[in-house]
């Protein structure tokens, strides 16, 4: 294999989840850089169902967390992307959430390509009328489907918390024919 598609998988599978930030400041530039990748995501007829409420300031995600037991994680983020989907932009249940996650994926390998950790937060939809009252936004237009704590990497914390990484193997989840 050409060493480029090498380093590009490499790329894919070295993103993880960072839960561990130091606080400084990142441009909105580069969260633009960021968001891109997610704009790229593919739709199901190309609907982009998305929505992204960015909560940079901290009393707006000190509201945030606290709505989720993952609170310390977003406070000490320097962004948290709360991320809807746009009902009035669905057509088919599944290929919409299916386009919200590769949304939040292409999210999470963005920041991770600009050297930035970030964590996708699902617990927060325990809480979902709450973040919706946080923002204003009615419950029959937007749905939470997440959110993505992003921020400078605290790599002594990351290092001192290190788990084994794993996954299931291929032969448990490949069937070839
Ligand atoms: C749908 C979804 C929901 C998740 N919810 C949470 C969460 O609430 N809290 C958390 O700390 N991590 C959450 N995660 C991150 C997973 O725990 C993490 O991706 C998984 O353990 C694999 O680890 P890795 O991302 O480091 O490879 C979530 C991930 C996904 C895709």
């Amino acid at each position: 294999m050409e060493k480029k598609s090498l380093d590009f998988i490499e790329f894919i599978t070295s993103r993880k989840s960072t839960r561990n930030f130091i606080f400084e400041e990142i441009k909105k530039e580069t969260l633009e850089n960021i968001l891109e990748c997610g704009r790229w995501a593919p739709s199901g007829l190309n609907n982009q169902p998305w929505r992204v409420c960015v909560a940079e300031h901290p009393l707006l995600k000190k509201m945030l967390a606290d709505t989720t037991e993952y609170g310390g994680i977003l406070e000490s983020a320097y962004y948290n992307l709360v991320i809807f989907l746009e009902l009035d932009k669905t057509y088919n249940r599944v290929k919409d959430l299916q386009a919200i996650g590769a949304f939040m994926e292409n999210i999470l390998l963005g920041a991770h390509a600009l050297g930035l950790g970030a964590v996708w937060i699902g617990e927060i939809l325990n809480n979902k009328e709450k973040v919706n009252e946080i923002f204003k936004l009615s419950a029959d237009k937007y749905e939470l489907m997440g959110v993505i704590a992003l921020g400078k990497i605290d790599k002594q914390m990351e290092a001192k918390k290190e788990k084994e990484r794993t996954r299931r193997f291929l032969d448990d989840f490949v069937e070839w024919y």
